[in-house]
C-alpha cells in the first residue's frame, strides 16, 4: 500500500492518511457570513480525508473579499461553525479553520459596505466577482492602516482564533498566501510602509509573525496553528521581488514558532481555474518546481504541498521526501470519497467549475461516492 494512505502524526492528532482537503471558498454562507447547514453536510461527506482545511474565513468584516463567505467574528458565526465541526467529528474527520483576511482584495458590495483596508495605498488592479453585479473593477478607495490599526487587526485575528477553538475546530491555518492581507504585507509592491511593518524583507514579515503569535496565544498550543504561503504566486494582483530573501527570513521565524505545519501552493497553480484542463507536469519533475526544494530545505517541520497534484505526483514527492501531506482542491469538490477512490484506483468524477461559487446544494453536495455512482442504473447522470 502506498504510504500516502498510511497514518501520519500531526502533533497530537492522528491523521488516517496523508491526503488533505484543501481550503476552498464556495460562497455558501449567508450574506452576513453565517455558515449554513449545507456546509456541515459538505465537510462531513469528506471526513475520510486525513485532514480538512475549511474555506477561507474572515476574522473581521473588512476582510470579507467575496460575497457569502463565512466569518468567525460573532457568536452566531461561532455557533454555526460548531455545527460544522460536530458533523465532521461525528463522521470521524478532523478539520482546521482557514483564517483569511483579504485586505485590499474585495469590494464593498461583497462585505456589507465596509471600506477595505491595506498596508499601503496601492489598489489591486483587476476585476472581482460579486453576487448581483457580476465581475466589477476592484475597489480603489482603500483605508491605509495606521500602525495602531495594524495592531488592532492583529488583535482581531486573536479574538477570532479564540472563537475557532470554542467552535470545536482541531486547529487553524493562517492564510498567508494568494495575495491577501498577510501576503500584501510581505510583498514589496503592496507594502510601501516605513514603520515596523515595512521597509525591509524582515520588517515585511512582522505582520504575519505577529498574527501567528497572537493565534498561538489564543489557542494555547503552537502545534495546532499552521500557515499557508505561496511565494511568488501571480494571483490576486500579487507581484513580489526579493522572494528568496523575504521567504528565507520568514521561514527562519516560522521554525522558531514550532507550528503544526507550513503549507504552500505552487506559483504556477490556479492557471486553470476557469475550468480549463490542468496543465500537464512532466513526469518526475514536480519537486524541481519552486517552492518544493526551497521550503523543504529551510523549514524543519511538517510541510503540506498543493497545486495541480495527482496521486502519482503526490506519491513521488512523498517518496523523495519533498513534502509530508498533500492537498487536493478541485478533485475534492467533485469526489467526496477521494481517499477511497485514489486508494482503490476508482475513476474520479470531473468537477463542474461553473458551479464553483454561490448557489445551493446542486453542484456542491450532490456529487456521489463511487459506491453510490456504481449502484446507479446505467446511463444515469453522474455529478
Ligand atoms: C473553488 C476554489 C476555491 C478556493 N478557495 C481557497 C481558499 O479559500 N483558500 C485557499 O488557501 N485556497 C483556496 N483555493 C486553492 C486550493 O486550496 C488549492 O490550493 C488549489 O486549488 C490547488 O489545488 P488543486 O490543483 O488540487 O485544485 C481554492 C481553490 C478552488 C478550486
Amino acid at each position: 500500500m502506498s504510504a500516502l494512505f498510511e497514518q501520519f502524526r500531526l502533533h497530537d492528532l492522528t491523521l488516517p492518511n496523508r491526503i488533505v482537503m484543501g481550503p476552498m471558498t464556495r460562497a455558501k454562507a449567508t450574506p452576513e457570513g453565517v455558515p449554513t447547514p449545507m456546509m456541515a453536510t459538505h465537510y462531513a461527506q469528506r471526513a475520510s480525508a486525513g485532514l480538512i482545511i475549511s474555506e477561507g474565513t474572515w476574522p473581521e468584516r473588512r476582510g470579507q473579499g467575496y460575497f457569502d463567505i463565512p466569518g468567525i467574528e460573532t457568536q452566531e458565526q461561532q455557533d454555526a461553525w460548531a455545527q460544522v465541526t460536530e458533523a465532521v467529528h461525528t463522521a470521524g474527520g478532523r478539520i482546521f479553520l482557514q483564517m483569511e483576511h483579504t485586505g485590499r482584495v474585495g469590494h464593498e458590495v461583497n462585505n456589507g459596505g465596509t471600506t477595505l483596508c491595506a498596508p499601503s495605498d496601492v489598489p489591486a488592479d483587476f476585476q472581482i466577482f460579486t453576487r448581483d453585479q457580476g465581475a466589477v473593477q476592484m475597489t480603489t478607495a482603500l483605508h491605509v492602516l495606521s500602525t495602531d490599526e495594524v495592531w488592532d487587526v492583529i488583535d482581531a485575528y486573536g479574538k477570532a482564533a479564540q472563537r475557532a477553538k470554542a467552535a470545536g475546530f482541531d486547529g487553524i491555518e493562517l492564510h498567508g498566501a494568494s495575495g491577501y492581507l498577510p501576503h500584501q504585507f510581505l510583498s514589496d509592491t503592496s507594502n510601501l510602509r516605513d514603520d515596523e511593518f515595512g521597509g525591509s524583507p524582515a520588517r515585511r514579515t512582522t505582520f504575519m509573525i505577529e498574527v501567528l503569535k497572537r493565534m498561538i496565544d489564543a489557542w494555547g498550543d503552537s502545534r495546532r496553528i499552521g500557515v499557508k504561503i505561496s511565494p511568488g504566486i501571480l494571483y490576486n494582483g500579487n507581484v513580489e521581488h526579493e522572494v528568496e530573501e523575504t521567504y528565507s527570513v520568514l521561514i527562519d521565524q516560522l521554525n522558531e514558532l514550532d507550528l503544526a505545519y507550513v503549507a504552500f501552493q505552487t506559483p504556477e497553480s490556479l492557471r486553470s481555474f476557469s475550468g480549463a484542463e490542468t496543465d500537464d507536469i512532466p513526469d518526475g519533475e514536480i519537486w524541481h518546481r519552486f517552492p518544493y526544494e526551497f521550503i523543504r530545505e529551510r523549514y524543519h517541520g511538517t510541510v503540506i504541498a498543493s497545486g495541480d497534484l495527482t496521486k502519482e505526483y503526490a506519491q513521488k514527492a512523498l517518496e523523495a521526501g519533498k513534502a509530508d501531506l498533500f492537498v487536493f482542491g478541485r478533485a475534492y469538490m467533485s469526489n467526496p470519497d477521494l481517499v477511497e477512490r485514489m486508494q482503490n484506483d476508482w475513476p474520479l468524477t470531473p468537477v463542474d467549475m461553473r458551479r464553483g461559487y454561490g448557489g445551493g446544494e446542486e453542484g456542491y453536495n450532490d456529487y456521489p461516492t463511487w459506491q453510490q455512482q456504481s449502484a446507479e442504473p446505467q446511463g444515469a447522470p453522474v455529478g
